[in-house]
Order: structure tokens, then sequence, then C-alpha cells
């Protein structure tokens, strides 16, 4: 059984002990839902893998109330410290070597010796780490490879009858995941484009590599999939015009003759095009669907600011992906050999 929780202080407590306890819970946070467990029980991150049907381990983000308690477990730098002064609480996820007193589970870390932090800044889900008191394993609340869930509604749809509770915040403010910023290299590195800009990050660390090429390259994260957000319908990146049996998401002003239309912003504003980005897609796949459509055609988003995470979400949606069997994991795990 699934609990429904609208959010309150006596529902974060209920989730709150439910996490205590090994169980399963999906939370909003301002960039998706999250589905939480205890990161440091195995048993409890073994049934997130498990309800979102992931293939293989990916290493997971644990989430924290605090830098302070965050840092907590793992070597941290003068960088570090700073990127948290400049974007804690908020979309950015750091990866740090992970120090000897963490208790994170090798499940939740794929047993890597680095450490994915993050602290969010959405109200309930701060509330609900602060009650927690314990560092949480939380992957998007989809089933693996799947569009990620930006409203509860997306949630319960996928994951109902799977995990313990949802507790419903309503609809996320940023509706992309977080950044994810490697700085357990000599360089930092972004792994993942997300609701911090580059450009942003590029004002607090200097120079970072380019990201806007993860198209040719292989994925630098066990996570970053190829193959992944993927609707049902094909996915056209780039169009400039849409056929009456084609499904549109427009940017900015929209050509006629589509059969279907999904505006991520009419005035081509990026930051509203990124909260309805994974609404849009699911709108369109389930809608152009019922109608007989073939396809969905995506219009251009620039390059810069949230431009480059939403680029990088849809030529994700784009990718081939494997005729049968799994998802995006496995065609990915043949491609690195
Ligand atoms: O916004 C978000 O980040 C959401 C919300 C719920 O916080 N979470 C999320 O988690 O997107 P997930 O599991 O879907 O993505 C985590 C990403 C993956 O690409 C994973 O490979 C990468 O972080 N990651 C986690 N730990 C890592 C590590 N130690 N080294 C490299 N990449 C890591
Ligand atoms: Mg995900």
């Amino acid at each position: 059984m699934t609990e429904i929780l609208k959010a309150d202080p006596q529902t974060i407590a209920q989730a709150a002990s439910l996490i205590r306890e090994g169980g399963l819970v999906a939370f909003g946070t301002e960039t998706v839902y999250g589905l939480g467990a205890l990161a440091t029980s195995d048993a409890a991150v073994a049934r997130i893998f498990a309800a979102k049907q992931r293939p293989r381990f990916n290493p997971l983000i644990s989430h924290f109330a605090s830098a302070e308690a965050a840092f907590a477990h793992v070597e941290t730098t003068p960088l570090a410290q700073r990127l948290a002064d400049a974007f804690w609480p908020g979309p950015l996820t750091m990866i740090l070597p992970r120090n000897a007193h963490s208790d994170i589970c090798d499940l939740a870390t794929a047993g890597l010796p680095t450490i994915a932090l993050r602290v969010p800044r959405g109200k309930t889900a701060l509330a609900l780490l602060r009650e927690v008191g314990q560092p949480v394993a939380a992957p998007s609340a989809n089933p693996s490879g799947r569009v990620s869930p930006s409203d509860a509604f997306h949630v319960l749809r996928n994951m109902h009858g799977h995990i313990d509770a949802i507790l419903d915040s309503g609809p996320c403010s940023v509706g992309l995941e977080s950044t994810v910023i490697d700085l357990s290299r000599e360089v930092p590195f972004l792994l993942r484009p997300g609701g911090v800009t580059l450009e942003q990050l590029e004002a607090v660390c200097g120079t970072i590599r380019n990201p806007d090429d993860y198209a040719t390259k292989l994925p630098a994260s066990p996570g970053m999939l190829a193959s992944h957000y993927a609707p049902a319908l094909p996915v056209r990146l780039n169009a400039e015009t849409a056929a009456p049996d084609e499904a549109l998401l427009a940017f900015g002003p929209a050509p006629a003759g589509a059969g279907l239309v999904y505006n991520l912003s009419e005035n081509a504003d990026l930051e509203e095009a990124a909260a309805r980005l994974f609404a849009g897609l699911r709108f369109l796949d389930s809608e152009g669907h019922r109608r007989g459509l073939r396809a969905i055609a995506v219009m251009a988003v620039p390059r810069h600011g949230l431009g480059l995470a939403i680029r990088d979400r849809l030529r994700r949606a784009a990718s081939p992906r494997p005729m049968s069997g799994g998802d995006g994991d496995d065609e990915v795990e043949s491609m690195i050999g």
C-alpha cells in the first residue's frame, strides 16, 4: 500500500519515521521528486533499485539538511565550501572523496570511493531531511530510463503500490534535476547540467569543461545514460516545422501544422521551459499516443543558462533505445564494453 501524504508538519514526521524504519518515501524537492530511503542501509537502498527496476546499481545522491551534515562524510575542499556557500540549499550535487567516518552504505555509492552530496532547498524536503536526521539516498522517483517526475501525480502514476508513501508538496519549482559537479578530480568536472547553470558555477569555480558535447562522448558518470528520460513516442530534435501526425514540443513562437502542441514557454523563457519540460514530454507522449500521432517533434532551445540542461535531457529523450529488455542502462553498458 502506498500512502499519499499531503505535506504538513505531521505527515512530514510520519514520512521521516517511515524512512528511518527502512521504508521508501517519494518526496518533492525543488528539482524533481526523489525516491528516498536511508542511505546508511543497504537493505533500504536495495528497495529503491527494486522499485525503479534499475538494471544496474548506479550510485545515488545522498541528501542532507545542511552543508555541515553533508561534509561530515567526505574530504572537503575550500572550493566545495565556496560552492556550498553559493548554491546550498539548492539544485547542486557535489561529488567528493568519502572519508573514513562515513556510514553511507556501499549500495548507495555503488562501491565508489566518492559520495554524491546534495542539500535541496525545497521546504518540505529540508524539513523531512531534518526530521530523518540521517543521509537520505534519493534518485528521481521514476522507473529507470523514463521521464523524471516534477509533480506528485507523476510519481503516483508510476510508483503506486511499489513504495510506502508519497509526500506531496505540489509541483517542483525548478523541474530539472540538480547539476552534478565532480570535485574529486584535479579540475572540477561537470557530469550533468542541471538547475544551477554552467555560467553560475563558473562564476565561482573558474573554467569547467564544456559539457555540451556529451552527445559524442561516453557517459562520464555511471548514471549518465545515453538513452534516458525516454517517452514512448520517438523524439525528433531541432524541428523547425511539424507535420499533422506529429506532436510538437515548442519553445517560443510555434510553427503551425502540428497535430498537437505543448509550448514550454511562449516567451522563450528558459526557467519557465525547464519547469515545464518533463510535464510537457509526458503530456505529448500520452495524448499523442492516444491520438495515434507518430512522433514528438522538438524545437531547438538555446545553449546558455538552463538551456544547457534542457538540451541535455532532450538529447537523451531522443537517443536510440534498446529494442527490448531493460532500458538504456544495458545499452550503455555494452557501449562501455
Ligand atoms: O535533482 C536531483 O539530483 C534528483 C533529486 C531527487 O535530488 N536526484 C537525481 O538522482 O537526479 P539520480 O539518481 O537520478 O541521479 C544521480 C546522478 C547519476 O547520474 C549518478 O550516476 C550520479 O548522480 N552520481 C551519483 N554518485 C556518483 C558518484 N559517486 N560519482 C559519479 N556520479 C555519481
Ligand atoms: Mg534520474
